[in-house]
């Protein structure tokens, strides 16, 4: 078996959480410069815009070798649009590929999309399986050229190869990790049917929220159904598990990782002008500012 991100992780797994709008290729390279996060994930990208040739959207995918491992995160409802997305950030060079069975807005789970697979694990299988299809496609040689895309999107996929400084040549045909992000339920927790779900979809690892979807960002996240998903997946796979929700600080994040059984955690809005909250520094107000401005210009 070739070596993957998850063979590196060094303890304590503190990442940084996807957030649409806010960690975008400049708030990531900083916070890896400054912070040097355990993991990264890119703001979730469209699956069915990136099979229709949404070249637009290839700008999500922009990232710099300090971000890694860098972990490209999906959200859509079509399979077939799924398999040709893994692919596309396979050749993107990313260290892993997360599908996106968590946000709660409107405009994504009216679709079916993230939080709302949570109800629908039919679904949620087959793009499970078409996710890991893809990952084998790639690693057994798929050539670019043999996806169904436009030659503008094939174009704009091999350019940015280049800006993410990938030779497409000595691209290393391995399976990546495949992981979901998720939340612990629908309108109420579900932790017992969907992570016995989640546990047997071979995930290399699963990252719960700790807010079901009804609950958007409202309360507190429940961390005692996290630990509860933790064991039900421990029982059953291999998977890494990752909680998530309301961490403030790196003590708190060392905390809930004993507390809670849970390999580690994502740290999301607290990371929010705050790249040192991995290191458990307390920036002054002038390093504070420094940094806002060197945010601004990059
Ligand atoms: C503005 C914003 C955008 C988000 N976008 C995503 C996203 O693209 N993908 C995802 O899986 N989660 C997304 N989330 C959820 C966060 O990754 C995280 O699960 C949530 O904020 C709870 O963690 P926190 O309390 O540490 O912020 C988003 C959250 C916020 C606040």
């Amino acid at each position: 078996m070739k070596k993957t991100y998850l063979d590196n992780l060094v303890n304590p797994i503190i990442g940084l959480s996807p957030m649409d709008g806010v960690t975008d290729a400049p708030f990531r390279q900083i916070t890896a410069e400054i912070g040097n996060p355990s993991l990264i994930f890119t703001e979730f990208a469209s699956v069915e815009g990136l099979a229709r040739n949404a070249t637009a959207l290839l700008q999500h995918f922009r990232y710099s070798e300090k971000e890694r491992p860098i972990i490209a995160q999906l959200y859509g409802i079509e399979p077939e649009s799924f398999r040709v997305a893994t692919i596309i950030a396979c050749f993107l060079g990313f260290d892993g590929i997360d599908i996106n069975m968590g946000c709660p807005a409107k405009k994504v789970s009216r679709r079916g999309a993230g939080a709302a697979l949570i109800t629908n694990t039919k679904l949620a299988e087959q793009i499970i399986t078409s996710c890991k299809v893809g990952l084998t496609d790639f690693a057994e040689g798929i050539k670019l050229e043999d996806l169904e895309l436009k030659t503008k999107m094939k174009n704009a996929i091999s350019k940015l190869q280049k800006e993410n400084g990938i030779n497409a040549d000595k691209l290393e045909r391995k399976i990546l990790p495949l992981s979901v992000k998720t939340r612990i339920g629908f309108d109420k927790p579900a932790v017992e049917d969907w992570f016995s779900f989640l546990a047997k979809q071979d995930l290399a690892m699963i990252s719960i929220h700790g807010r079901t979807l009804k609950q958007m960002y409202g309360g507190e996240a429940d961390w005692a159904n996290i630990a509860a998903a933790a064991k039900i997946i421990k029982k059953d796979s291999q998977a890494l598990v990752l909680g998530n929700g309301d961490i403030t600080t790196r003590v708190e994040a060392i905390e809930h990782i004993k507390k809670y059984k849970v390999d580690g955690v994502l740290i999301g809005r607290a990371a929010l002008g705050n790249p040192w909250v991995f290191l458990g520094y307390n920036a002054s107000k002038n390093e504070r500012i420094d940094l806002a401005i060197k945010h601004a210009n990059s």
